[in-house]
Protein backbone atom coordinates (compact mmCIF):
# COMPACT_ATOMS: atom_id res chain seq x y z
CA UNK A 1 0.00 0.00 0.00
CA UNK A 2 1.35 3.18 -1.10
CA UNK A 3 2.21 5.46 2.10
CA UNK A 4 -0.69 8.25 3.06
CA UNK A 5 0.87 11.72 1.37
CA UNK A 6 -0.50 15.03 0.47
CA UNK A 7 1.21 17.32 -2.21
CA UNK A 8 3.03 21.18 -2.17
CA UNK A 9 0.94 23.46 -4.59
CA UNK A 10 1.80 26.34 -6.77
CA UNK A 11 -0.09 29.37 -7.89
CA UNK A 12 0.69 29.50 -11.55
CA UNK A 13 -1.57 32.55 -12.13
CA UNK A 14 -4.11 35.02 -9.81
CA UNK A 15 -2.69 35.36 -6.62
CA UNK A 16 -3.96 37.76 -4.19
CA UNK A 17 -6.63 39.07 -6.82
CA UNK A 18 -8.29 35.47 -5.97
CA UNK A 19 -8.79 36.75 -2.53
CA UNK A 20 -11.39 39.27 -4.02
CA UNK A 21 -13.59 37.32 -6.50
CA UNK A 22 -11.22 37.16 -9.12
CA UNK A 23 -10.16 33.94 -10.72
CA UNK A 24 -6.82 32.35 -10.02
CA UNK A 25 -4.81 28.97 -11.42
CA UNK A 26 -3.11 26.47 -9.13
CA UNK A 27 -1.44 23.11 -9.59
CA UNK A 28 -0.26 20.49 -7.12
CA UNK A 29 3.43 19.77 -7.19
CA UNK A 30 3.10 16.16 -6.98
CA UNK A 31 6.70 15.42 -6.45
CA UNK A 32 7.57 17.46 -3.19
CA UNK A 33 5.02 16.08 -0.58
CA UNK A 34 4.33 15.14 3.26
CA UNK A 35 3.95 11.86 4.01
CA UNK A 36 2.46 10.65 7.43
CA UNK A 37 3.71 7.67 9.08
CA UNK A 38 1.74 5.84 12.27
CA UNK A 39 3.95 4.63 15.37
CA UNK A 40 3.18 3.22 18.30
CA UNK A 41 1.61 5.90 20.81
CA UNK A 42 3.61 7.44 23.48
CA UNK A 43 0.79 6.88 25.73
CA UNK A 44 -2.79 7.21 26.56
CA UNK A 45 -3.04 10.43 23.83
CA UNK A 46 -2.42 11.24 20.24
CA UNK A 47 1.07 12.86 19.41
CA UNK A 48 2.16 14.25 16.21
CA UNK A 49 5.28 14.70 14.79
CA UNK A 50 6.89 17.14 12.16
CA UNK A 51 10.30 16.15 10.41
CA UNK A 52 10.87 19.03 8.04
CA UNK A 53 13.46 18.80 5.30
CA UNK A 54 16.35 19.54 6.97
CA UNK A 55 15.48 16.28 9.46
CA UNK A 56 14.57 18.19 11.86
CA UNK A 57 11.68 17.12 14.80
CA UNK A 58 8.90 19.27 16.40
CA UNK A 59 5.93 18.10 18.97
CA UNK A 60 2.68 19.37 16.42
CA UNK A 61 0.39 18.17 19.25
CA UNK A 62 -0.51 18.03 21.55
CA UNK A 63 -0.11 21.78 21.69
CA UNK A 64 -0.88 24.19 24.67
CA UNK A 65 -2.31 26.53 22.24
CA UNK A 66 -6.04 25.60 21.65
CA UNK A 67 -6.48 27.88 18.45
CA UNK A 68 -3.51 26.81 17.05
CA UNK A 69 -3.85 25.43 13.39
CA UNK A 70 -2.94 21.50 14.66
CA UNK A 71 -5.25 21.67 17.59
CA UNK A 72 -8.19 22.96 15.57
CA UNK A 73 -7.70 20.43 12.27
CA UNK A 74 -7.17 17.24 15.01
CA UNK A 75 -10.84 19.23 17.07
CA UNK A 76 -12.75 19.64 13.56
CA UNK A 77 -11.87 16.34 11.91
CA UNK A 78 -12.77 14.30 15.34
CA UNK A 79 -15.73 16.08 15.59
CA UNK A 80 -16.80 14.87 12.27
CA UNK A 81 -15.90 11.24 12.60
CA UNK A 82 -17.46 11.46 15.60
CA UNK A 83 -14.39 9.94 17.27
CA UNK A 84 -12.34 10.53 20.89
CA UNK A 85 -8.62 11.45 20.23
CA UNK A 86 -6.88 8.11 19.58
CA UNK A 87 -3.84 6.95 21.31
CA UNK A 88 -1.21 6.61 18.36
CA UNK A 89 1.36 8.47 16.85
CA UNK A 90 1.49 10.04 13.75
CA UNK A 91 4.35 11.01 12.02
CA UNK A 92 4.65 13.51 9.26
CA UNK A 93 7.74 13.53 6.88
CA UNK A 94 7.60 16.94 5.23
CA UNK A 95 9.53 18.02 1.82
CA UNK A 96 7.57 20.82 1.94
CA UNK A 97 9.51 24.17 3.29
CA UNK A 98 7.34 26.65 5.18
CA UNK A 99 6.16 30.43 4.71
CA UNK A 100 6.97 30.17 1.13
CA UNK A 101 3.91 30.01 -1.48
CA UNK A 102 3.95 26.21 -1.70
CA UNK A 103 1.07 25.78 0.61
CA UNK A 104 2.90 23.52 3.67
CA UNK A 105 -0.09 25.02 6.09
CA UNK A 106 -3.14 23.54 3.96
CA UNK A 107 -1.00 20.22 3.38
CA UNK A 108 0.29 19.66 6.98
CA UNK A 109 -3.85 20.32 7.67
CA UNK A 110 -4.90 17.76 4.81
CA UNK A 111 -2.54 15.00 5.73
CA UNK A 112 -3.40 15.01 9.41
CA UNK A 113 -7.10 15.10 8.88
CA UNK A 114 -6.57 12.40 6.10
CA UNK A 115 -4.12 10.25 8.38
CA UNK A 116 -6.81 10.19 11.47
CA UNK A 117 -9.94 8.99 8.76
CA UNK A 118 -7.35 6.18 8.25
CA UNK A 119 -6.58 5.29 11.52
CA UNK A 120 -10.48 4.99 12.22
CA UNK A 121 -10.75 3.55 8.87
CA UNK A 122 -13.57 5.78 8.27
CA UNK A 123 -14.55 7.77 4.91
CA UNK A 124 -13.51 11.86 5.21
CA UNK A 125 -14.91 12.60 1.80
CA UNK A 126 -12.96 14.99 -0.28
CA UNK A 127 -15.37 18.15 0.44
CA UNK A 128 -16.02 17.63 3.85
CA UNK A 129 -12.19 17.39 4.20
CA UNK A 130 -12.03 20.49 1.90
CA UNK A 131 -13.81 22.70 4.36
CA UNK A 132 -12.28 21.68 7.54
CA UNK A 133 -9.06 22.46 6.00
CA UNK A 134 -10.26 25.43 4.92
CA UNK A 135 -12.03 26.36 8.39
CA UNK A 136 -7.79 25.92 9.31
CA UNK A 137 -6.73 28.39 6.97
CA UNK A 138 -8.38 31.09 8.26
CA UNK A 139 -5.95 30.99 11.79
CA UNK A 140 -3.23 31.78 9.36
CA UNK A 141 -4.99 34.72 7.50
CA UNK A 142 -7.99 35.88 8.33
CA UNK A 143 -9.53 36.00 4.88
CA UNK A 144 -7.63 32.87 2.74
CA UNK A 145 -9.65 32.61 -0.43
CA UNK A 146 -9.63 28.71 -0.16
CA UNK A 147 -7.43 27.99 -3.43
CA UNK A 148 -4.55 26.43 -1.41
CA UNK A 149 -7.08 24.08 0.61
CA UNK A 150 -8.82 23.10 -2.67
CA UNK A 151 -5.87 22.23 -4.51
CA UNK A 152 -4.19 20.56 -2.22
CA UNK A 153 -6.80 18.17 -1.64
CA UNK A 154 -8.23 17.37 -4.93
CA UNK A 155 -4.78 17.27 -6.03
CA UNK A 156 -5.67 18.72 -9.26
CA UNK A 157 -5.03 21.60 -11.74
CA UNK A 158 -7.83 23.86 -11.30
CA UNK A 159 -9.10 27.30 -11.96
CA UNK A 160 -10.50 28.71 -8.12
CA UNK A 161 -12.75 31.47 -7.84
CA UNK A 162 -14.45 32.05 -4.65
CA UNK A 163 -18.22 31.29 -4.91
CA UNK A 164 -18.20 29.74 -8.03
CA UNK A 165 -18.08 25.90 -8.90
CA UNK A 166 -14.89 24.49 -8.78
CA UNK A 167 -13.12 24.14 -12.13
CA UNK A 168 -10.61 21.13 -13.25
CA UNK A 169 -8.25 21.64 -15.92
CA UNK A 170 -8.86 18.39 -17.70
CA UNK A 171 -7.56 19.43 -20.94
CA UNK A 172 -4.06 20.25 -21.66
CA UNK A 173 -2.32 20.16 -24.78
CA UNK A 174 1.39 19.42 -23.85
CA UNK A 175 3.04 19.19 -20.64
CA UNK A 176 4.75 21.63 -18.94
CA UNK A 177 7.33 22.08 -16.95
CA UNK A 178 8.07 24.77 -13.96
CA UNK A 179 11.43 25.55 -12.17
CA UNK A 180 10.48 27.09 -8.72
CA UNK A 181 13.54 28.57 -6.63
CA UNK A 182 13.06 29.17 -3.71
CA UNK A 183 14.42 33.11 -2.47
CA UNK A 184 14.89 31.46 1.31
CA UNK A 185 13.15 34.61 2.47
CA UNK A 186 10.02 33.47 4.71
CA UNK A 187 7.19 35.19 2.70
CA UNK A 188 4.17 35.98 5.64
CA UNK A 189 1.14 35.68 3.51
CA UNK A 190 -1.13 37.17 6.62
CA UNK A 191 1.65 40.33 5.70
CA UNK A 192 1.40 41.14 1.72
CA UNK A 193 -2.66 40.14 2.26
CA UNK A 194 -3.39 42.57 4.24
CA UNK A 195 -0.85 44.92 2.40
CA UNK A 196 -3.14 43.98 -0.60
CA UNK A 197 -6.43 44.52 1.31
CA UNK A 198 -5.33 48.39 2.68
CA UNK A 199 -4.27 49.04 -1.31
CA UNK A 200 -7.82 47.76 -2.52
CA UNK A 201 -10.14 49.37 0.51
CA UNK A 202 -8.40 52.91 -0.88
CA UNK A 203 -9.26 51.66 -3.98
CA UNK A 204 -5.87 52.71 -5.34
CA UNK A 205 -5.73 49.12 -6.33
CA UNK A 206 -8.55 47.67 -7.92
CA UNK A 207 -7.49 48.50 -11.77
CA UNK A 208 -4.92 45.98 -11.12
CA UNK A 209 -6.96 43.45 -9.17
CA UNK A 210 -9.75 43.74 -11.96
CA UNK A 211 -6.06 43.35 -14.72
CA UNK A 212 -5.00 39.88 -13.29
CA UNK A 213 -8.47 38.61 -13.53
CA UNK A 214 -8.91 39.29 -17.36
CA UNK A 215 -5.59 37.89 -17.60
CA UNK A 216 -6.12 34.46 -15.60
CA UNK A 217 -9.49 33.77 -18.20
CA UNK A 218 -6.07 34.45 -20.96
CA UNK A 219 -3.94 31.74 -19.08
CA UNK A 220 -6.27 29.39 -18.91
CA UNK A 221 -7.18 28.91 -23.16
CA UNK A 222 -3.03 29.17 -23.23
CA UNK A 223 -2.26 26.16 -20.93
CA UNK A 224 -5.63 24.35 -22.63
CA UNK A 225 -3.31 25.25 -25.74
CA UNK A 226 -0.16 24.30 -24.78
CA UNK A 227 1.23 27.70 -26.17
CA UNK A 228 4.50 28.12 -24.13
CA UNK A 229 5.35 31.31 -25.48
CA UNK A 230 1.46 32.60 -24.42
CA UNK A 231 1.72 31.13 -21.07
CA UNK A 232 5.55 32.74 -20.65
CA UNK A 233 3.94 36.51 -21.76
CA UNK A 234 1.03 36.53 -19.14
CA UNK A 235 3.06 35.41 -16.63
CA UNK A 236 5.89 38.18 -17.08
CA UNK A 237 2.33 40.21 -17.25
CA UNK A 238 1.15 38.69 -14.10
CA UNK A 239 4.31 39.17 -12.18
CA UNK A 240 4.55 43.16 -12.77
CA UNK A 241 1.22 43.59 -11.67
CA UNK A 242 1.97 41.89 -8.88
CA UNK A 243 5.07 44.57 -8.25
CA UNK A 244 2.38 46.97 -8.46
CA UNK A 245 0.36 45.55 -5.84
CA UNK A 246 3.76 45.66 -4.04
CA UNK A 247 4.06 41.78 -2.86
CA UNK A 248 7.05 41.00 -5.37
CA UNK A 249 10.85 42.00 -3.35
CA UNK A 250 14.46 42.38 -4.79
CA UNK A 251 15.28 38.82 -4.32
CA UNK A 252 11.70 37.49 -6.15
CA UNK A 253 12.53 39.76 -9.39
CA UNK A 254 15.97 39.14 -9.22
CA UNK A 255 15.34 35.78 -9.68
CA UNK A 256 12.75 36.50 -12.54
CA UNK A 257 14.76 38.47 -14.18
CA UNK A 258 17.84 35.76 -14.29
CA UNK A 259 15.72 33.04 -15.35
CA UNK A 260 14.55 35.27 -18.48
CA UNK A 261 17.57 36.25 -19.12
CA UNK A 262 18.64 32.44 -19.13
CA UNK A 263 15.46 32.12 -21.98
CA UNK A 264 12.50 30.73 -19.26
CA UNK A 265 9.21 31.10 -21.29
CA UNK A 266 8.15 33.09 -18.50
CA UNK A 267 8.55 34.19 -14.57
CA UNK A 268 6.65 35.30 -11.94
CA UNK A 269 6.14 34.78 -8.16
CA UNK A 270 4.11 32.50 -6.46
CA UNK A 271 2.04 32.70 -3.59
CA UNK A 272 2.07 35.45 -1.02
CA UNK A 273 5.15 37.46 -2.08
CA UNK A 274 7.39 39.21 -0.32
CA UNK A 275 9.95 36.77 -0.43
CA UNK A 276 9.01 32.79 -0.66
CA UNK A 277 9.21 30.97 -3.97
CA UNK A 278 8.92 32.05 -7.56
CA UNK A 279 8.31 29.96 -10.54
CA UNK A 280 9.90 29.95 -14.31
CA UNK A 281 8.10 27.81 -17.18
CA UNK A 282 10.97 25.97 -19.49
CA UNK A 283 11.25 23.40 -21.49
CA UNK A 284 13.64 20.48 -22.30
CA UNK A 285 16.41 22.96 -24.16
CA UNK A 286 16.22 25.75 -21.07
CA UNK A 287 15.95 23.95 -18.09
CA UNK A 288 19.41 23.17 -17.60
CA UNK A 289 20.36 27.33 -17.92
CA UNK A 290 17.80 28.32 -15.98
CA UNK A 291 18.15 26.20 -13.12
CA UNK A 292 21.90 27.09 -13.28
CA UNK A 293 20.87 31.39 -13.39
CA UNK A 294 18.71 30.74 -10.71
CA UNK A 295 21.27 29.07 -8.31
CA UNK A 296 23.92 31.96 -9.41
CA UNK A 297 21.22 34.93 -9.00
CA UNK A 298 20.54 33.60 -5.08
CA UNK A 299 17.86 30.76 -5.22
CA UNK A 300 19.10 28.48 -2.15
CA UNK A 301 17.14 25.38 -4.20
CA UNK A 302 15.25 24.98 -7.15
CA UNK A 303 12.54 22.42 -8.00
CA UNK A 304 11.42 20.92 -10.65
CA UNK A 305 7.93 20.11 -11.48
CA UNK A 306 5.72 18.69 -14.85
CA UNK A 307 2.20 19.52 -15.00
CA UNK A 308 1.12 16.53 -17.38
CA UNK A 309 -0.45 16.69 -20.58
CA UNK A 310 -4.23 14.91 -21.07
O1 LIG B 1 -0.31 30.69 0.95
P1 LIG B 1 0.48 31.27 -0.16
O2 LIG B 1 1.59 32.14 0.27
O3 LIG B 1 0.82 30.29 -1.22
O4 LIG B 1 -0.44 32.31 -0.97
C1 LIG B 1 -1.71 32.50 -0.78
C2 LIG B 1 -2.31 33.11 -2.00
C3 LIG B 1 -2.98 34.45 -1.78
O5 LIG B 1 -3.75 34.68 -2.95
C4 LIG B 1 -1.95 35.55 -1.64
C5 LIG B 1 -3.87 34.46 -0.57
C6 LIG B 1 -5.10 33.59 -0.69
O6 LIG B 1 -5.70 33.33 0.35
O7 LIG B 1 -5.48 33.20 -1.80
Amino acid sequence: MQPLSVPAKIILFGEHAVVYDQPAIAIPVSDLRVVAKFAPPAGNYLKIVGINEHGKQALLYPNADHHNPFSQIVKLTLDFLEKPEPETTIMLESEIPIASGLGSGAALSTIIARALSEFFNQELPLSVLNDIVYEVEKIHHGTPSGIDNTVIVYEKPIVFRRESPLIFIEQIQRPLTFLIADTGEKGLTHISVAAVKERVENHSARRIITAIGDLVEQALVAIQNGDLQGIGQLMVKNHALLQELTVSSQSLDQLVLAAMNAGAYGAKLSGGGRGGNMIALVDDKTLENTRDALYAAGAIKVYKTTLKGS
